[in-house]
């Protein structure tokens, strides 16, 4: 940071923020301005621990060296290449990945948005190719007070009236259970089989609070899944 920019304080960037942009968050009042390991530091020079360790994802904490060297020396490499081509990173990064978690292939995504549109689209597809529903009938079960995303399908499924107020007409094709409810779950799996694609959860809401299931609820989950 510049001489100049240490004169600014945490209020001149609220104020900035306020003014030129989106109201979509609403932050606390800190402005953090470096960070290292586990702590960050505001404008001011007040030191956090930051218990979120960066954010979602990528909660690997702040400016580790190693992580550095990496994106510096990718960067001055080759920094971004079109799907158009392959590349010498993708497919080992895609085999260590799908070795890590056990599955047959990965598709990277940007977002967590972008991780449950594409899991919507891939589920519905499975279900009129593989399942055999009716042409534009499949249904996906999801769960009231989720949270998965800001898109216009996801927020159609949301309950949330900051998520959705004023952002209809939504997209159909989702039924809304409790969560944490397997026998709700079951009954409407044994309803309307011919329809469901996917049940859609978090495993822990944290969005309307901080939510977890019952013990049995994920196996318990799996196998009612796996009778549709
Ligand atoms: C459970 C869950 N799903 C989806 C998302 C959306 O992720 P993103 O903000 O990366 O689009 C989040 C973000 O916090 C999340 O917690």
């Amino acid at each position: 940071m510049s001489t100049a920019e240490t004169a600014k304080n945490s209020q001149y960037f609220i104020d900035l923020e306020d003014q030129h942009g989106a109201h979509n968050y609403h932050p606390l009042p800190v402005v953090l301005d470096r960070g290292e390991g586990v702590f960050v530091w505001d404008v001011e020079g007040k030191k956090y621990y930051d218990f979120l360790s960066a954010y979602s994802a990528v909660n690997q904490g702040h400016s580790h060296p190693k992580i550095v060297d990496a994106l510096v020396s990718q960067a001055q490499k080759l920094a971004l290449t079109s799907r158009a081509f392959y590349n010498s990173k993708l497919g080992e990064y895609e085999q260590k990945i799908t070795s890590l978690f056990g599955f047959d292939k990965v598709l990277p995504m940007n977002s967590g948005a972008e991780a449950v549109e594409t899991a919507v689209k891939l589920a519905r597809k499975w279900s009129y190719e593989v399942k055999g529903i009716a042409e534009n009938s499949a249904k996906i079960i999801v769960c009231e007070n989720n949270f998965h995303g800001r898109t216009t399908t996801i927020v159609s499924f949301s309950n949330d009236p900051d998520a959705n107020q004023n952002y209809g007409p939504f997209t159909p094709g989702f039924i809304k259970i409790p969560y944490n409810n397997l026998s709700v779950l079951e009954e409407v799996l044994k309803q309307d089989a011919e329809h469901i694609a996917a049940f859609l959860v978090e495993p822990i809401q944290g969005e309307a609070g901080v939510y977890v299931p019952d013990e049995q609820l994920p196996e318990e989950s799996f196998r009612i899944m796996q009778t549709i």
